[in-house]
């Protein structure tokens, strides 16, 4: 079957099998090697990539379902001001350590903080906190990732003191 879709911004047709899953058409077929091969059961979020902008395990999504849709990698977001900025603190903060969840964790955090500033609200930690458990973390960098979201929201409700 031919899907189209968006990656990156950049219009790609695929041939593929019924039953392929996102996570093998975009690390075997597109060369996307950011998006990491965990668990393959939704349980670890490390092949975590942006459909419309909203996080999704790539493993439990056949790529047939994406058709039309918009697919996000960190590949996608090196001149992005808000990505560039998340992930300078993540470096900052040594939420970066063996890497392998680093990817999918800085999606998820990016596409968090973009909801948080499109709707004007102050998460709590523990709304942080919620919202990167879905992404494990051998390493265990998620004080060191909620820090890192926490510093971007920081700066940008001074930017913008009504949030
Ligand atoms: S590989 Fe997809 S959630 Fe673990
Ligand atoms: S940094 Fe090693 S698994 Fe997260």
């Amino acid at each position: 079957m031919r899907v189209v879709f968006t990656l990156n911004g950049r219009v790609v047709e695929v041939d593929v099998e019924p039953s392929e899953i996102l996570l093998d058409t975009l690390r075997l077929k597109l060369g996307v090697k950011s998006v990491k091969r965990g668990c393959e059961r939704g349980e670890c979020g490390a092949c975590t990539v942006l459909v419309n902008d909203a996080p999704v395990v790539s493993c439990l999504l056949l790529t047939v379902q994406i058709n039309g849709s918009s697919v996000t990698t960190v590949e996608g977001l090196q001149s992005d001001s808000l990505f560039m900025e998340l992930a300078s603190e993540f470096g900052k903060n040594f939420a970066v350590q063996c890497g392998y969840c680093s990817p999918a964790m800085i999606l998820t955090s990016y596409a968090f903080i973009k909801k948080v500033l499109e709707n004007s609200v102050k998460p709590s930690r523990e709304d942080i906190v919620r919202a990167i458990e879905g992404n494990l973390c051998r390493c265990g960098t998620y004080p060191r990732v909620v820090r890192s979201i926490e510093k971007v929201l920081e700066r940008r409700a001074k930017a913008a003191p009504q949030i």
